[in-house]
């Protein structure tokens, strides 16, 4: 959960900025984290950077490639968000036998039947590049009004003893008719979180999205978790 309210109206959009900046950095998840370290099974560097600023520094983020610079990441041939995540966990758990997690997400538009999904990452092609990615979504919306979206993570942990563990977070939000912003990663610049409606997270930037992004929901759920049972 997150206590976020949709903005109605420019001026409340600021207060909510201007409050969501305040916050800054989430002290709850700071408090949960004791140095620990975990591997993020990413190649992603900006849900790295993402998910290194939410965590804070009392964890230490490194990557599969950190341990070994010939880590292959594994096929993502999942059908769902859950599947995907264990196995990019599972595979950095079976290499390394480290706490580790890995996060697999993606942007749902409704007018898209759902689409990216979990095919997000190279939804206009195997090269993954982020610019054709918007191209192709503004191009298959052209001339639609109903924009709703909405950005799903699910976190896969495993922890010493192998067993797995999951979370989510999801956030509402609609896809912009054309970029705006250069700040963030992916499907940044055309989303507006419906939270603050005036500006997408190509806009906003990392200070304010990394207060309420479906990231950091399922990552406030880990480190509470985490905090409920090895840091206890
Ligand atoms: P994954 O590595 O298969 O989980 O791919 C996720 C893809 O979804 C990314 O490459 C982005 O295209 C998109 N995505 C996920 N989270 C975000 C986000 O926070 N902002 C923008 N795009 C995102």
């Amino acid at each position: 959960m997150n206590n976020f309210r949709i903005c109605s109206t420019f001026a409340e959009s600021c207060e909510c900025k201007a409050r969501i900046q305040a916050q800054s950095p989430n002290p709850k998840i700071t408090a949960a984290g004791r140095n620990m370290k975990l591997v993020f099974a990413t190649g992603n560097r900006g849900k790295l950077r993402e998910a290194r600023e939410i965590l804070g520094p009392s964890f230490e983020i490194v990557t599969p490639a950190d341990l070994d610079p010939e880590y292959v990441d594994p096929e993502e041939n999942g059908t769902t968000f859950k599947e995907n995540a264990l196995i990019k966990a599972q595979a950095v758990w079976d290499k390394f036998h480290l706490p580790c997690f890995a996060d697999d997400s993606g942007l749902q538009i409704d007018a898209l039947g759902g689409r990216p999904g979990i095919y997000s990452a190279r939804y206009a092609g195997e090269d993954k590049d982020f610019d054709c990615n918007i191209d192709k979504v503004l191009e298959e919306l052209e001339g639609i009004s109903q924009r709703s979206a909405r950005f799903h993570t699910t976190v896969a942990l495993i922890l010493e003893d192998g067993t797995p563990h999951f979370f989510d977070g999801t956030l509402e939000g609609a896809i912009a008719t054309e970029r705006h912003g250069t700040l963030g990663f992916g499907y940044d610049p055309i989303f507006y979180p419906t939270a603050m409606p005036e500006s997408t997270f190509g806009e906003l930037g990392p200070e304010v999205k990394n207060q309420f992004s479906h990231r950091e929901q399922a990552l406030k759920e880990m480190t509470e978790f985490l905090s409920r049972t090895v840091l206890k």
